[in-house]
């Protein structure tokens, strides 16, 4: 029987994994799968919360690797990984998303000349200052199998020279779990805890480097949330990145005196689509909000300058605005006047992405032997 050992690190990578889970089971006598938790998140509002809500089972293995700088966290995965792929041998690795887990357990299995298959390979900010750009170059490059969720990621790694044969048009896993979870997303009760009425509040997320490491750029956030209308609530269930620069540059006043902010801890998988399915629009820095925002027919104004998930723009309702105040206030503005864009959904995000993904590995990992 071939053994999969499926990895999985950080919050984002939860969505992801859990649909795969959840097919690998339904052929579990032709296959036997480990889950993988590196435990480059911990905190149980990070982790332990999207297992729970999204049912997945527990980890077989936990490498309780925590926090530290990008070399460190790395290292540190590779160390423990490595291990865990020797004891186990598995036939085949599979990785999900951009964050230091998938890069440094895709290093790890190629050098042990384990197949390696990468869902969401293709996609490119062109922005090589993001430390998740380097992951999905580094992935794609010691990829066996390519796992692509919109059509610009088969673009790019065509570009690349990868082999036509190695990656795949497979749609989004992320809206497999979305489309799963909707009953539960639709009893949520989020919105009486905090005592909001649909369309009457917006999402805020932040977390990347770029926007929350420097004082100046917390500021200017400050400023952006300053011009949002003191009828529109704000909810920002804060990432605790994002909560431990902003004490460090003693900044806590400055945002509490924001009288229309909700901030909250962050929030498990259910509640959180449920606050963004109902918001009047949601701003962020996150990646895939983006493309949760496109599936959910939410405006979603992206706080970066770039986006490695192009389709969200071109198809989708996302608008990219960095941190431009003009920008964000004009966005804004027309939202509020009910002038949305009003996206379509993404060719194969269409909550089979998995079943796909599985049907190819089994077929691929048993025509090899
Ligand atoms: C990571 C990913 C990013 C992803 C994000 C989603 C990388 C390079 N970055 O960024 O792509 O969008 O996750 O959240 O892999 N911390 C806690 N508790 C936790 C986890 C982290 O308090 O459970 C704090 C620690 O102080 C840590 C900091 O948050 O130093 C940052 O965590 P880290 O995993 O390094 O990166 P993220 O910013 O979360």
């Amino acid at each position: 029987m071939k053994k999969i050992m499926v990895v999985a690190g950080a919050r984002p990578n939860f969505m992801k994994i859990a649909p795969l889970m959840r097919e690998f089971r339904k052929v579990r006598r032709q296959v036997e799968v480990l889950l993988v938790h590196t435990g480059q998140h911990y905190d149980y509002q990070m982790s332990e919360v999207f297992f729970k809500d999204l049912d997945i089972p527990t980890p077989d293995i936990y490498l309780e690797v925590g926090s530290g700088s990008h070399a460190v966290q790395t290292a540190k995965i590779m160390l423990e990984f490595e291990k865990v792929a020797l004891a186990h041998k598995p036939d085949c690795v599979i990785v999900v998303g951009d964050v230091n887990s998938t890069v440094a357990c895709s290093l790890v299995a190629t050098k042990l000349n384990i197949r390696m298959a990468h869902v969401e390979a293709g996609l490119r900010s062109f922005d090589r200052r993001m430390p998740e750009e380097i992951n999905r170059l580094v992935t794609d490059a010691i990829s066996d199998y390519l796992f692509v969720s919109e059509t610009s990621g088969m673009k790019n790694l065509k570009k690349e020279g990868v082999p036509a044969k190695k990656y795949f048009y497979v749609g989004n896993v992320m809206i497999d779990t979305l489309l799963a979870h909707l009953p539960k997303i639709n009893r949520s009760r989020i919105l009486s805890a905090l005592n909001l009425q649909p369309r009457g509040y917006c999402v805020l997320t932040l977390h990347r480097p770029s926007n929350v490491d420097s004082k100046e750029a917390l500021e200017q956030i400050a400023g952006i949330l300053r011009q949002i209308p003191a009828q529109v609530k704000l909810v920002w269930p804060i990432h605790p990145r994002t909560k431990g620069k902003i004490s460090e540059h003693k900044l806590d006043a400055v945002f509490q005196s924001l009288e229309n902010l909700i901030l909250v801890e962050p929030q498990g998988y259910v509640d959180f689509v449920r606050l963004v399915k109902d918001a009047r629009f949601v701003l962020t820095d996150s990646g895939g909000i983006q493309e949760e925002t496109t599936f959910l027919k939410v405006p979603c104004l992206t706080m970066r300058e770039n986006t490695e998930r192009p389709v969200t723009i071109t198809e989708g309702t996302n608008i990219l605005v960095g941190r431009d105040l003009k920008k964000i206030s004009r966005s804004m503005r027309a939202i509020l006047q009910g002038k949305v864009k009003q996206g379509k959904t993404p060719k194969f995000w269409d909550g089979k992405a998995a079943v796909r993904i599985v049907k190819i590995l089994l077929q691929e990992l048993t025509a090899g032997k």
